[in-house]
């Protein structure tokens, strides 16, 4: 099993030997390695079981240092960068030289970001190189918002993980980058899209992608539990597993089934409150994956702020 820690200088002197850490940002931990070491990063999608044509993105720590690794921050995504940076957006931006063709799959642009976590923060403006971090899952599972997560999956790879606590946000990042003009967003995540529009006004969304070949790794079973996972109305899931005889587990937005046991329910927030429910979803889906059932019952949340972002990963969660 990893050491897990909050010692910054021990998780900068591994990453600057080419070694991985967990670290903590506010959407969810990530594996780092050395952006800009082709070792590391290799090892990073070794140790995620990974395939290569899947991007990663590189977190730094102030947006002046984008600059190192990007040729421009087009307009008006600019706005954007400078409107939610230090936070839950990534950009797709055109990539300078330095960055290794591994770590962008061969494609020309980049995604990056700069994290609000303060530890996280705090190590990325010590080092001298960016780092690569995709969530620190192993590719396909849901993805990690404690240490301990991350520790049970990929401990016995990695020598360091940086604790951080919870994820703030627990949804991984908006992915957002612009094509012929049109600000498009690639990914749902913890930034709501309406905040974005507020910005730069219209967005396109995008992020329904085997078929997208801009984002290689929005693929249909991600976030998926090893656990058969079933989206419908919960009333009516409940009663057929039950008259079927079949062992379930019900995740809920805020209802709760007083007929069943404590045990086998979640509420993603018992007062129904969306940016609670995001940073309890992975929690709860793990949790739910170790119980001692045949499967698991979901309903989607109303479409509507952060909401839109957890369905998409339940809807995903739900493709087998
Ligand atoms: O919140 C987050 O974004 C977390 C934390 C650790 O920062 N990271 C994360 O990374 O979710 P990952 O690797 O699990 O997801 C990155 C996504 C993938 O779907 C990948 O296909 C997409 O970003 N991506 C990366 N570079 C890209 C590029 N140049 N063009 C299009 N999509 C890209
Ligand atoms: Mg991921």
């Amino acid at each position: 099993m990893a050491q897990i820690g909050k010692d910054i200088s021990k998780a900068k002197t591994l990453l600057e030997q080419g070694q991985l850490v967990g670290i903590p940002t506010e959407t969810v931990y990530g594996l780092a390695g050395n952006a800009l070491d082709p070792d590391a990063v290799a090892l990073i999608f070794a140790t995620k079981n990974r395939p290569d044509f899947d991007p990663l993105i590189l977190h730094t720590s102030a947006m002046d240092r984008v600059f190192d690794f990007v040729k421009e921050i087009p307009k008006p995504l600019d706005l954007l960068a400078a409107k939610f940076w230090p936070g839950p957006l990534t950009l797709l931006l055109p990539k300078k030289e330095v960055v290794p063709d591994l770590v962008t799959s061969g494609l020309d642009t980049v995604a990056v970001r700069v994290p609000s976590h303060p530890l996280t923060n705090k190590l990325l403006s010590e080092l001298d190189f960016p780092l690569a971090a995709p969530s620190a899952n192993p590719f396909g599972y849901i993805s990690p918002t404690k240490a301990s997560h991350v520790n049970d999956q990929l401990g016995e790879k990695i020598g360091y993980i940086l604790d951080g606590g919870d994820c703030e946000v627990g949804l991984e990042s908006t992915i957002v980058g612009i094509e012929d003009g049109e600000i498009t967003v690639y990914r749902l995540g913890g930034l709501d899209i309406k905040a974005i529009k507020d910005v730069v006004g219209e967005v396109k969304v995008m992020t329904h992608s085997s078929s997208n070949p801009k984002s290689p790794g929005m693929l249909k079973s991600h976030y998926s539990p090893t656990k058969p996972f079933i989206l419908g109305k919960l009333d009516d899931l409940i009663s057929e597993y039950s008259s079927r005889g079949v062992p379930f587990a019900v995740l809920s937005f805020c209802k709760s089934f007083p007929f069943l046991e404590q045990s086998i329910q979640i509420q993603l927030s018992k007062g129904g409150d969306m940016n609670e429910a995001a940073k309890n979803l992975f929690a709860a889906m793990r949790a739910l994956d170790t119980m001692d059932v045949s499967v698991i019952l979901s309903e989607l949340l109303p479409e509507e702020g952060l909401g839109r972002a957890i369905n998409d990963r339940l809807r995903r969660a739900a493709v087998q």
